[in-house]
């Protein structure tokens, strides 16, 4: 029995992966990564629903109808940009994971800033595909341990 929903959400230019810079981002495709999710969180009693979308305002949908415990996001280049995000995550007050695949504090400096850092519960980065995996126990650890 699945007792806690975390709503997974990607951002633009995630449906490429598997073929987009794959020094960056690996080689398993968005699809390998959502089932994988399925799986580990099948094993710690969490439903997962996965999203992708490349537009920030559909995004911010997704975010703002978000029925779940908390929130896995990779926002991808939005990371660096979105003001609309960082408040509608703050909006839901849903405790959520910034998660990037590369380590973006060792690539160009754009990308050391996060519009969503100082109000996320966590943030992983440089795991490659794994990064999701460690969210989801970081995120279901939160949630379990607060009850
Ligand atoms: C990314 C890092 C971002 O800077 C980049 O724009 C992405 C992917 C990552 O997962 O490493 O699209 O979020």
């Amino acid at each position: 029995m699945n007792n806690l929903h975390i709503q997974v959400i990607h951002g633009p230019n995630l449906n490429l992966l598997g073929s987009r810079e794959p020094t960056h981002y690996g080689v398993q495709t968005l699809a390998d990564i959502n089932e994988e999710l399925v799986v580990l969180g099948d094993k710690l009693g969490v439903r997962i629903t996965s999203f992708q979308s490349n537009h920030e305002g559909e995004l911010v949908e997704k975010i703002q109808h978000a029925e779940a415990d908390g929130i896995i996001i990779n926002p991808a280049a939005y990371t660096h940009t979105s003001i609309a995000i960082r408040d509608a995550l703050l909006a839901i007050k849903l405790p959520f994971i910034e998660v990037h695949l590369s380590n973006v504090h060792r690539r160009e400096e754009f990308r050391h800033k996060s519009m969503l850092v100082d109000v996320a519960t966590g943030v992983i980065a440089g795991f490659g595909t794994q990064s999701y995996a460690l969210a989801l126990r970081g995120l279901h650890h939160h949630l379990t341990s607060k009850k």
